[in-house]
């Protein structure tokens, strides 16, 4: 969703930003723009719909130079994806000029007032509002920050805003309210940063603090002042932020989803890093805070995520029932909030979030929070609310995920339940030690073997050719695999736009099954796991139907390769373990059919990387 830069300092602020703005592409948008204050006097904007290359050239060809700007990238929610409605938006005495992220849900009612008090409009979206709010306010009070203010106080919904003055041009005011995503601020030398994500400004400094809800920040070359909208003072807290800023660089592969497959040995080797004692065979997960007082008091857990991280929790959900012997329910997020779910006491909600900021999941948390839930949170980008407004949480570990369709932030999950799991039962009590130690060593293998998966690309990429032009597929799987199958199904159509859907293969005879013939491939996941059997005779329903089977099997399986037409192999692991390595060649199916179909991978039409807006 949009993306946000800031910058004021020395520095020339135009290639800062637009370096900036092309680092938050992943996070999907339909339009781009720039506005910078040249000689401290005037604001300068330019803008462009589609790509960013669009602003990129329209800014070569007519250059805005000044040592402060912000920049934006746009997916639209109101108005077209048109330069007009593209961010920056100046107000009417072109001396204010604002980025936004959100959607101002009371705009129709404010625009019919401005409207009458007589404010032209140059745009169709809601957050042309904020500008000529924030200008009403500077004409009767004369302050940036106080308009600010009062204008925040005004508008309904979750925003994060930044705002320059050509009449304060020393500084840039930031803010947040609610969920609409994150506002990080970044430290550096005689200079200061904004963003919207932590990726924008990582190679400017590691250093960076972030804004709570109904928190702004006026901020200027020497440093920041964080008020609430109250005006009650509050001190960052600096953060140093260890990402690599070259693990969100392409390197040597064509796309960043291409690179994140890959780096999924490196994954999940973080993953287990610092949390498994393979000696002792134990398990910590500091952050969670759990005791055995606490863990015996538990309940029952919700899990609460959207897209691929629901599928995870679905995995989840097994894992957790199977080893801790707690109940697990599985809820997506968005459907979890507006149900008015019964949360008895001793419930964990357990929200699953690649970027922390998926509005619908803190939602579901929040909601958590004050049915009296505890909360807690598997979550990858370091200081998003989904970290910050838990209980306990888990961090990810896997660094930053740029293409939009997500891959080790999958995998890296799924293990992480299966830690919770097993450190779950150990301190209700109810894992035997050698169980637990078994269940702690089979971990140790993982990271090579989805390596030897990965070896594999050549493989799936030659079934990628033969698929690329199909029109639907039936991924099918049944157990913890199950959800493997509306993964590989979810990847599929989100990147290739071939129309995809996942099933559990018990109900296939209950509908699917009228779909199949010899146009529509079947993927069916197939491991050595406690549901084998039944999968075996799926494939062979499939097949009696003529339709063509592709089986996602353990290598030297004998009876599935002569079943199945093709077979996508992955090594034998246990299967609690399985769905980490089968979603892998699913993976790369998905990417290599994208890839030969020509499309944009990174960055799928319609998606985003973070959804937040409902
Ligand atoms: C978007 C992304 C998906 C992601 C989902 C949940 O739809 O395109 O890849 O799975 O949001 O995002 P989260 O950041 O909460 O994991």
């Amino acid at each position: 969703m949009c993306g946000i830069v800031g910058y004021i300092g020395g520095k020339d602020a135009t290639p800062i930003i637009l370096n900036g703005l092309r680092k938050l592409e992943y996070r999907g948008y339909d339009s781009a723009g720039i506005a910078v204050l040249n000689n401290e006097t005037k604001i300068e904007v330019r803008r462009d719909a589609g790509k960013l290359d669009n602003l990129v050239n329209l800014v070569a060809r007519e250059p805005v130079t000044g040592s402060i700007g912000i920049g934006h990238t746009r997916w639209a929610t109101h108005g077209e994806p048109n330069a007009r409605n593209a961010h920056p938006h100046v107000g009417t005495t072109g001396r204010v000029v604002i980025v936004h992220n959100g959607i101002v849900e009371n705009y129709q009612e404010l625009h019919e007032e401005l409207a009458a008090e007589g404010v032209t409009f140059n745009s169709d979206t809601d957050t042309e509002t904020i500008v000529h709010l924030i200008e009403r306010y500077i004409s009767k009070t004369g302050s940036l920050e106080e308009s600010v203010q009062k204008t925040l106080q005004q508008i309904r919904g979750a925003h994060g805003l930044v705002v320059l003055s050509a009449d304060e041009p020393d500084k840039i005011i930031a803010a947040r309210i609610g969920n609409a995503g994150g506002v990080v601020i970044g430290y550096g030398e005689d200079e200061m940063f904004v963003a919207s994500d932590i990726p924008a400004i990582l190679d400017q400094t590691h250093r960076m603090s972030f804004l709570e809800s109904r928190q702004m920040a006026i901020v200027s070359r020497k440093g920041v002042i964080v008020k609430t909208f109250d005006g009650k003072p509050i001190t960052p807290v600096i953060q140093t932020i260890n990402w690599d800023p070259i693990a969100a660089e392409k390197g040597e592969f064509r796309h960043f989803m291409q690179k994140e497959i890959h780096e999924q040995v490196r994954s999940l080797t973080d993953t287990l890093a610092g949390r498994v004692d393979f000696e002792k065979g134990i398990i910590q997960l500091p952050q969670l805070n759990l005791t055995s007082e606490t863990a015996r008091k538990i309940s029952k857990i919700i899990i609460t995520a959207c897209g691929t991280a629901a599928h995870a929790g679905m995995v989840g959900k097994i894992l957790i029932e199977r080893i801790a012997r707690i109940p697990v329910e599985v809820d997506i997020a968005s459907e979890f909030r507006y149900r008015d779910p019964i949360i008895q006491p001793g419930t964990v909600v357990l929200a699953i979030s690649q970027s922390g900021e998926t509005a619908d999941t803190l939602a579901a948390m929040e909601e958590g929070r004050l049915k009296g839930a505890t909360t807690w949170s598997i979550v990858n980008a370091i200081g998003s609310q989904a970290m910050r407004v838990a209980d306990g949480y888990i961090s990810m570990q896997v660094g930053p995920e740029i293409g939009v369709a997500s891959t080790k932030a999958f995998t890296a999950p799924m293990v992480d339940l299966y830690m919770l799991a097993i450190l779950l039962a150990d301190l209700r009590g109810t894992l035997p030690v050698d169980q637990r130690k078994k269940l702690v060593n089979d971990l140790r293998l993982v990271p090579d073997l989805a390596g030897r998966c990965l070896e594999r690309e050549l493989e799936v990429a030659e079934l990628a050719s033969e698929l690329k032009d199909s029109k639907n597929a039936l991924y099918l799987g049944r157990g913890i695999n199950m959800p493997i199958a509306y993964e590989g199904a979810l990847k599929l159509k989100e990147i290739s736009y071939i129309h995809a859907e996942g099933y559990p293969a018990g109900e296939m005879k209950h509908g699917p099954i009228a779909l199949i013939d010899k146009d529509m491939p079947v993927i069916a996941l197939a491991p050595k796991d406690p549901w084998y059997e039944k999968m075996a005779s799926q494939i062979e329903q499939a097949k009696a139907r003529g339709g063509k089977v592709i089986a996602v099997a353990t290598e030297e399986d004998k009876k599935i390769e002569q079943l199945a037409d093709f077979c996508l192999w992955i090594p034998p692991v246990p299967w609690m373990l399985s769905p980490i390595l089968t979603v892998i060649p699913l993976q790369i199916l998905a990417y290599h059919i994208a890839a030969i179909r020509g499309l944009d991978v990174d960055q799928p039409r319609n998606l985003a990387k973070s959804v937040t807006v409902e």
